[in-house]
């Protein structure tokens, strides 16, 4: 009896389980279709209005063969052992469920106040004969796309895994365009290149000639955001979703078949990061449509995060700041106090004994003259860079123990400032630049937290700038990924606000943890003065690294010619005034800094109005028109407030612009005050010929606005 059951069973299963399992997304945009091979391997397609994005594309991973042993204890049998390598064959399938989910949350900050978290979603447990290992791949179809994810659950044949390498396969369908930089397990901070996928390789060593000092791991090797556009015209964005205690993924190019593969960053020694069950991979993220501007207006990366782990977030506040910061960016003055190379570091060297270069920017007076300027025109914070000592230590040389985080320089009177702030209802930031010193960083952390609590400092921006320490680690690597992680955790335990620079590319984090305001993560404005960026960068942004969380872009850049700042320094900011407007409202963050001189706003009074009025979180975000490269049209809705902004970026090329004002409330008369790029404005030759001009809107205006190369335009509309 129990042996006909047993046959039944298994008949019963191959009939379920032979057949391709498929899901649909709740509008049945989406077509989700798993199946395994013949010998057991697991794969995916995923079809959008009846076509194919992604061809049937191998799931699973690789793990390492010396670690991972696996015992067979069959009843009465031997316990046997031998090393496992695979984890994407010899797969049954032998459970799934479906389930659909429905729900709006309300984020502590964003462009939205409502995000509907709505997907059909197929839970696969598989299980791998021979070593009868559980994986179970948990796929969550959404209207805007797909997101799917490994999971391990505990089991006694699978405690510890070493990954050699994740097996995920995106297979595309033909030669796309790509809006690609390239794979670098240490940084971001590239111009994008526009090409065919088929054209990667030729143009990589282009691609990476601006930051010379890195090497990509293969050829056709990118980083993900990563931004593709297809002959007919439909956009597909791959990514992954809440990226922790694993490896950041970057996909590498089969250029023949354009099937890309998932690439771990590796750690210190080789491998791809270990797990103890239970465990699961990050999602993997593909957002998909035929209209550019849904692809900004996706939530699924924040829907994929889990909710907020913060219960009390009343502290986290939306942050408009200035700061002792462009100076140095320039090279007009200087994060270090001396040229001299104090001997004896961290609080052992006297810095009143040694000389100082007269160029050192984090003054007691200097600081001040920006807290002022802050408090006349609204602004919430001020951040100081280079009031600690250790830079002079630091500078090209990588050591574990640079800076201790809690020492200021002899000019810099960390009392006085705070007291001067504070009367002026002004926030300070604290800068920590780890050196890339990451245990370093760790081992001072709760001091370092604690004395920014004891002197009236909420948000700290945080830097890895250089080779991270320990020694083999990258900047992306589970380890280091761990690390930011942690600083972003213990900061929630002491309500301090995190800005990572140079950390790993968020992936919707900020959605668990909303104490992560930005992160830079990508070539920020800086670069305007290290040799300039491509005009049409911010326009690729959004599409790229903005898609897994706000970015700390700082623009704000009034004088473009930085050689007027710095004679040594013959840098162009590739941009109009009016286009470093708009970004305030199209680089979507709730954290923005007005980046330039507080003399250089007050030559162009009337245009730092618009910096002035912008807001910093919103009730709704309409994005009006979208193309990566090519321009970024979005109106934002002020939170709890009737008040609108409105901004436009464009490339290279500028363009015309057409808006309708059917998002406004019918029947209410608003007064719009359009800063635009002048006839005569071009990113080069004429950047800060801008015109101001108000005209009356209703929710029947319609307008149409010209741009210039590298321009855009900046609109704020009140209600009569
Ligand atoms: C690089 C950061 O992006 C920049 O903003 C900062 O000023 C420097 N590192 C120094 O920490
Ligand atoms: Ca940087």
């Amino acid at each position: 009896m129990k042996k006909i059951g047993l046959i039944l069973n298994v008949l019963l299963l191959s009939m379920v389980y032979a057949y391709a399992q498929e899901l649909t997304s709740p509008s049945g945009t989406f077509r989700l279709t798993f199946s395994l091979t013949e010998k057991g391997e697991p794969t995916y397609r995923l079809d959008y209005k009846n076509k194919s994005v992604i061809k049937p594309s191998a799931l699973g991973l690789e793990l390492t063969g010396n670690m991972q042993k696996v015992e067979f204890a069959g009843e009465g049998e031997s316990t046997k052992e031998r090393p496992v390598h695979s984890l994407y064959d010899n797969f049954t399938l032998i459970d799934q469920k479906r389930t659909t989910f429905d729900e709006t949350w309300h984020p502590v900050w964003g462009e939205t106040k409502d995000i509907r978290n709505y997907y059909n979603e197929l839970l696969l447990t598989l299980q791998q004969s021979g070593s009868e290992r559980l994986m179970r791949i948990r796929f969550r179809l959404f209207d805007d796309g797909l997101g799917f994810r490994y999971e391990f659950p505990e089991q006694k044949n699978m405690t510890y895994m070493v990954i050699q390498e994740e097996k995920t396969q995106f297979a595309l369908t033909g030669d796309h365009t790509a809006y690609w930089i390239p794979g670098d397990y240490d940084t971001q901070e590239y111009d994008y290149t526009k090409s065919r996928l088929s054209e990667i390789r030729g143009l990589m060593q282009q691609a990476i000639t601006p930051n010379a000092s890195q090497t990509p791991f293969s050829p056709t090797g990118v980083q993900t955001a990563l931004m593709l556009k297809t002959d007919d015209g439909i956009y597909i964005n791959i990514h992954e979703a809440a990226l922790i205690n694993y490896a950041c993924m970057h996909l590498n190019l089969d250029d023949k078949n354009f099937v890309f593969e998932s690439w771990l960053t590796p750690d210190a020694n080789g491998t791809k990061g270990s797990l103890q069950t239970p465990a699961q991979s990050p999602w993997r993220t593909i957002i998909v449509s035929d209209d550019a501007r849904a692809i900004l207006a996706s939530k699924m990366t924040l829907n994929l995060n889990e909710p907020s782990k913060i219960e009390d977030t009343s502290w986290i506040k939306p942050t408009k700041y200035v700061g002792v910061w462009w100076e140095m960016i320039t090279g007009k003055s200087e994060w270090s106090y001396t040229y001299d190379l104090p001997s004896v570091h961290l609080g052992e060297t006297d810095y009143t004994r040694v000389k100082p270069h007269g160029k050192h920017g984090a003054t007691t007076a200097n600081v001040k003259r920006y807290i002022d300027f802050a408090a006349d025109n609204g602004f919430d914070g001020v951040l100081v860079e280079g009031w600690n000592i250790g830079w002079e230590d630091w500078f090209g040389n990588a050591k574990d123990h640079v800076f201790d985080f809690v020492t200021p320089y002899p000019d810099f009177d960390l009392k006085e400032i705070r007291d001067y702030a504070r009367s002026k209802g002004v926030n300070m930031i604290m800068h920590h630049e780890t050196s890339g010193a990451t245990r370093n960083y760790e081992r001072y952390m709760d001091t370092a937290y604690r004395f920014m609590k004891a002197n009236g400092y909420d948000a700290v921006k945080s830097g890895y700038v250089g080779n991270i320490i320990p020694i083999g680690e990258h900047h992306y690597s589970q380890w280091t990924n761990n690390h930011y992680q942690y600083a972003l955790e213990k900061a929630a335990e002491y309500k301090i606000m995190v800005n990572a620079h140079e950390a790993v590319r968020p992936t919707g984090l900020s959605r668990t943890w909303p104490n992560l305001i930005a992160n830079e993560s990508a070539r920020g404005t800086e670069y305007q003065a290290f040799g300039g960026n491509k005009a049409n960068h911010v326009t690729i942004l959004p599409f790229t690294r903005l898609i897994g969380g706000p970015m700390d872009f700082t623009p704000g850049i009034f004088e473009m010619d930085i050689q007027k700042i710095n004679p040594n320094n013959r840098s162009h900011v590739n941009a109009t005034l009016a286009n470093q407007l708009a970004l305030y409202v199209t680089m979507y963050s709730p954290l923005q800094m007005a980046a330039d001189f507080p003399e250089h706003y007050k030559r162009f009074i009337d245009a730092f109005q618009f910096i002035r009025d912008v807001a910093l979180d919103w009730d709704e975000s309409v994005y009006l028109e979208a193309e990566p490269g090519e321009y970024v049209t979005v109106a934002r809705k002020a939170k709890g407030s009737g008040q609108w902004f409105i901004g436009n970026v464009s490339g290279e090329n500028g363009y015309t612009s057409h808006i309708d004002f059917s998002f406004l409330e019918p029947g209410k008369q608003y007064t719009a005050t359009i800063y635009a790029d002048a006839p005569d404005a071009h990113y080069k030759t004429n950047p800060q010929a801008y015109t101001i001009r108000k005209v009356r809107v209703t929710n029947k205006s319609t307008l149409k606005q010209k741009v210039a190369p590298g321009g855009g335009y900046a609109i704020s509309i009140v209600e009569r």
